[in-house]
């Protein structure tokens, strides 16, 4: 969707109009917009037609001063950006082929944050995959095209706010088409041929691929007993932003099960199709790889993707099997289903121990118990650093993707440590505190810096977004499918805007 900034107070296409409650009249900031149509939206406003409570939306069509929508922003004193954002979703939700493809945006704000916020909600609701349906060609698909109308002085804050917003949403985008590609496309090697083929748009990224082989003979146990039953083969895939540049930087892991069958402790049938949406942790690292690399960001970022086909087959890996892992601690697999943590236990130790990590953060598809848990309205949050967790958790609300708080308790190391055979056990004594048991197995895997009594674990956090990622009704910022949440969470935690 293309989004401009004008401040000719002139109408391109249909207006839109963002109203506040009990508005009563058009507001009298909004010069040009011709008589006959303002005369009817005063009409509606001042019959108390409509009301403009928060994503409440009506459309005037037929007068001769031009096509209207009216959108609601709900009380004044409480709208602040995510009002503004919802808002601009909505449009585009509501945007039926009647209203054209152009619209001009007028507000009664002057507020640059509240502006570009509305560009931004329709920028990412402007989302459909329809790659595997045959083109129509009556029904040819034009670009939607908005101008948001503000004061001169304004115009080139608001645009550069704008265009940073572009280059956040490429990012979200991004992960969108990567989780919701079907499975027998989205293969590890596949993800890794896309993350290559991205790398020559930009100078300042590389991509390094370990393929099977590679990860067999560097030790990555866990990767490899995930992977080694399907024909298409493991891989870690490794994205460096700005490379040359010295010191501390953060490191993104994701969980890449392009498809997650559960292996030989097999899923039941129903909803399996979903388990596609199993490498939504690496569309995720990927995904804000793009988008840190399109708005130009200039320090060091690295992100490492774990990706594997979990499927059942004579070369498979059993439940009972002892795994040695790239740290070198073993793990007993007692289910093959529990496989997002052994993929993750390499590329965490790979991630504290390759890179000068500032902190790292793992996202991941990780337990149905998460989903139990918190539905599909927040992310689980389990950091080994309270001020850290509190630091995500913020930057999540910045952006109204909310992460939740989770605990990692001693009990739950406990319980994931006490395998009569091995270091570690990919599965908790009991169903209880599913999301819980899987983080504290994850906490075993991340690397301490630092010799003897200085020894300390590296800054680290965990995201559960098995609930988040996929499936979530009330995220307005999309309509179906893969959600593409905390590209833009990291965008804020990592640049701090
Ligand atoms: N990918 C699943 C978790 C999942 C479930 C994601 C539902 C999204 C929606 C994961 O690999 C898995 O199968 N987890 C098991 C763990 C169990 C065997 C300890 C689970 O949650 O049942
Ligand atoms: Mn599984
Ligand atoms: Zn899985």
């Amino acid at each position: 969707m293309q989004v401009t900034v004008s401040s000719g107070n002139n109408i391109n296409g249909t207006l839109v109009l963002p109203l506040f409650e009990g508005a009563e009249s058009v507001p009298e900031t909004n010069e040009g917009i011709p008589t006959a149509l303002k005369s009817q939206i005063n009409r509606v406003l001042g019959d108390g037609d409509f009301k403009a409570k928060a994503n409440a939306t009506m459309s005037l069509m037929g007068t001769e001063g031009g096509k209207a929508i009216l959108i609601g922003l709900g009380k004044e004193d409480k709208a602040d950006h995510h009002t503004y954002r919802k808002a601009g979703a909505t449009i585009v939700a509501s945007h039926k082929k009647h209203h054209g493809n152009e619209m001009t945006v007028f507000f009664d704000t002057s507020d640059i944050e509240a502006m570009a916020s509305f560009a931004e909600g329709m920028m990412l609701r402007d989302y459909s995959y329809d790659h595997y349906k045959m083109a129509d060609e009556d029904d040819e698909k034009t670009e939607l095209s908005a101008r948001m109308n503000c004061n001169e002085g304004d115009a080139t804050a608001l645009s550069a706010a704008i265009d940073r917003a572009a280059s956040i949403t490429s990012g979200v985008h991004l992960s969108r088409d990567l989780g919701n590609c079907p499975p027998n496309d989205m293969y590890p090697m596949a993800f890794a041929e896309k993350a290559e083929l991205w790398a020559k748009e930009y100078d300042n990224v590389k991509v390094q691929v370990i393929d099977y082989e590679a990860a067999k003979r560097h030790g990555m146990g866990g990767l490899v007993a995930v992977g080694m039953g399907s024909s298409r083969k493991p891989c870690m895939v490794i994205f460096t932003l700005n490379g040359d540049q010295k010191g501390q930087h953060p490191v993104l892991v994701g969980k890449g099960i392009t498809f997650d069958t559960g292996g030989i402790s097999l899923k039941p049938g129903a909803n399996m199709d979903e388990m596609k949406y199993d490498m939504g942790g690496s569309a995720t690292v990927f995904g804000t790889m793009q988008a840190l690399a399109s708005c130009g960001y200039d320090k060091k970022v690295v992100g490492i993707t774990c990706m594997a086909e979990n499927m059942p087959a004579a070369n498979a890996q059993r439940p009972g099997d002892v795994i040695k892992t790239l740290s070198g601690k073993t793990i007993e697999v007692l289910n093959t289903d529990a496989e997002g943590r052994l993929v993750l236990s390499d590329g965490l130790w790979k991630a504290g121990t390759d890179f000068d990590a500032e902190y790292i953060i793992d996202f991941a598809t990780l337990t149905g118990a998460c989903v139990v848990a918190l539905g599909h309205e927040a992310t689980g949050l389990w950091s080994n650093d309270e001020d850290f967790r509190t630091r995500i958790h913020e930057a999540g609300n910045a952006v109204g993707e909310l992460a939740w708080p989770m605990p990692l308790l001693p009990a739950f190391e406990k319980e994931m440590t006490d395998s009569k055979i091995a270091d570690t056990r990919n599965l908790g004594a009991g169903r209880y505190g599913g999301a819980n048991t899987a983080a504290a197995f994850l906490k075993q895997f991340v690397p301490e810096r630092g010799e003897g009594d200085e020894a300390k674990q590296i800054t680290w956090a965990h995201m559960d977004i098995a609930g988040t990622y996929w499936g979530a009704k009330t995220n307005k910022m999309v309509g179906n499918g893969a959600t593409g949440i905390h590209v833009r969470t990291l965008v804020k935690l990592i640049t701090g805007q």
